[in-house]
């Protein structure tokens, strides 16, 4: 039997105070998510039920119980206060998928900071400016990443502390660098948790958008209302399952459902930390005897491509449920899921900015391949008209994605940034930026993005971005960058740029310039392909058009290009 039993008798009357009730919180409670998610859990008596079982590379591993985690948060968060960081700071977590990011984000949040992950290969100008945005007071990170800190560090007068997990002692520290080791410290048995409430801010994740630096996702304690809820309905985690979330915690993925969803309901998760291969994700499911996934449909595509024999060498028979996000998870690899593993991915639909999932497909009901499922219980969702933003009552018909705002998890605002923030509600609803239409069982499909962010195996990457960090490049004048399509990573970066005089365009410069957008952004934003041409099409007004561009590279109708060269 699944958590959710059946939806329509959930969304009967559903109400969030029912997550209320099962984490007992009450309104005015404290409510801190790092307590929730290691002291709770013991207090229940389970502190000693393995939480996390972390694999790294050459097969090392480390196992954590839930009173492991209980006290190497209470450890961090003591230190974290000894450094004089308290409530509402910004400390930036800024590893791999070590133990210590996510031991750390529990202690962060115990203390009432605000836990700012950043995903670890981003380079130098990328991490600037969104340390630079928040004005982050710490950062946590390892020796191999401290080089990209310490290139930006003299910008950054605001940035007290560089906090080393994994020094050596061999290398000299410098300026504001600071070690901890988890190992070394006296664990930290009694502590003072910060009593955050409700809205007490908790998580800032950064999103890209089309124009822009990117935003600040602010979330708070309450989300994990939502969160909780989500993860034992949709992922159906229960008290014996091994749950294996492949997302890393520099993105939402990561954080609300590789930490706080399975976490607050006492399950014990598995983390790989190295780099993707079939074989090696085949074998960390056999080792570990995974029984709930949750991934991406780019992961999902490229283990079609290794093909179905691959998963006969294994033994994955202790699958019992698999879900997937970020990006749109096309019908053929749900059927594949489902004749190889047994059962298919269910796809699921949601944001940074929602904080926790909206559109689902959960155990139990009919899966229509290719749809993102149904509205969760408690969300109010739509598809309204482009022009009116008026709902639509037909079938089939594509609008703009609605959500009627009000869920636990629901961002709070864009960190500095309360403009933008308004800007995505309209009439009464919050729109995330996608099209879709619904069918007429009330199943939603994903038609398509209503802006230019380029989502490159489920990750969004600006354009405006890779264009601002193309034109610090000695050799190039001007840039557009769009989507181009891709087998397996649905869309890749594809950038157009003109050269200044005495430059020669050629596979060397080519190769220069994605290794520049590589280091300074990261491996996501670093264009495939390199197009160099005379001049790029612009509106009366000096404005690249980027939309031209992108149906070229689609293969689509361009349409009345007399509109497109008008500004908007
Ligand atoms: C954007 C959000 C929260 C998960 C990680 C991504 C796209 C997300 C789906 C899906 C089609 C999807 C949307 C959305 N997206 N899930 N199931 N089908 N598209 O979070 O980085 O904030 O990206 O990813 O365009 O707006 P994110």
């Amino acid at each position: 039997m699944s958590n959710i039993g059946s939806y329509d008798e959930r969304i009967k009357d559903f109400s969030w105070a029912l997550s209320e009730k099962e984490l007992e919180y009450r309104d005015g409670d404290v409510i801190n998510i790092g307590w929730y998610c290691s002291d709770r859990i013991c207090q229940q008596g389970n502190g000693d039920k393995p939480a996390l079982i972390w694999e790294g590379l050459g097969g090392v591993e480390k196992r954590y119980t839930f009173n492991d985690v209980r006290l190497a948060s209470n450890t961090i968060g003591h230190f974290l206060r000894g450094l004089g960081i308290s409530a509402e700071d910004r400390v930036c977590l800024f590893m791999d998928k070590i133990p210590e990011l996510y031991l750390g984000f529990l202690g962060v949040l115990k203390i009432g900071a605000i836990a700012q992950p950043l995903f670890s290969a981003f380079g130098d100008e990328s991490l600037y400016v969104r340390l630079e945005n928040a004005r982050t007071k710490a950062i946590i990170t390892q020796r191999k990443h401290v080089g990209k800190v310490r290139k930006i560090v003299e910008k950054m007068p605001w940035l007290e502390h560089i906090i080393i997990v994994d020094h050596d002692g061999k290398k000299e520290l410098k300026e504001r660098e600071t070690v901890f080791s988890l190992e070394n410290a006296d664990p930290v048995e009694q502590f003072e948790i910060h009593p955050t409430t409700a809205e007490s801010p908790s998580v800032l994740h950064y999103t890209s958008g089309t124009t822009g630096q990117p935003k600040g996702v602010k979330h708070v304690h309450y989300s994990l209302i939502s969160q909780y809820l989500t993860a034992r309905w949709v992922l159906d985690l229960q008290d014996g399952d091994i749950y294996w979330c492949t997302a890393d915690p520099g993105w939402v993925t990561g954080t609300s459902y590789g930490i706080i969803g399975p976490w607050s309901l006492g399950i014990t998760q598995c983390v790989l930390d190295t780099g993707f291969s079939p074989d090696s994700w085949y074998k960390f499911i056999q080792k570990n005897r995974v029984t709930v996934w949750y991934s991406a449909p780019t992961a999902i595509r490229s283990l079609m491509k290794a093909g179905s024999e691959k998963v006969k060498e294994y033994d994955l028979s202790s699958l019992r449920h698999l879900a997937s996000v970020g990006e749109p998870l096309n019908a053929e690899a749900v059927i594949w899921s489902e004749k190889v593993f047994g059962r298919p991915f269910l796809d699921t639909y949601w944001q940074t900015e929602t904080g926790s999932m909206m559109l689902t497909n959960f155990p139990g009901m009919k899966v229509k391949p290719g749809s993102m499922g149904k509205p969760f219980p408690g969300i109010i969702a739509t598809v309204v008209d482009v022009d009116t933003f008026e709902p639509i009552a037909e079938p089939g018909k594509v609008g703009l994605i609605a959500f009627k705002p009000g869920w636990p998890a629901m961002m709070r605002t864009y960190w500095n940034n309360e403009e933008t923030y308004n800007s995505k509600f309209i009439n009464g609803w919050y729109l995330p930026g996608d099209r879709a239409h619904i069918d007429n069982e009330g199943y939603f499909w994903f038609t398509g993005r209503d802006d230019d962010v380029i989502n490159t195996g489920g990750h969004l990457v600006s354009p405006f971005e890779v264009e601002s960090a193309l034109l610090e490049h000695e050799a190039v004048a001007e840039s557009a960058v769009v989507a181009k399509p891709d087998e397996v990573n649905m869309e890749v970066v594809k950038a157009f740029v003109t050269l200044k005089p005495g430059f020669e365009p050629g596979p060397d410069l080519e190769l220069k310039i994605m290794n520049f957008i590589r280091k300074k952004l990261s491996p996501l934003a670093m264009p495939q392909e390199i197009e160099y041409v005379d001049n790029l099409p612009k509106t009366r007004s000096g404005k690249i058009m980027r939309r031209l561009l992108h149906a070229r590279e689609w293969g689509e109708e361009i349409g009345d290009t007399s509109t497109l060269e008008d500004d908007e």
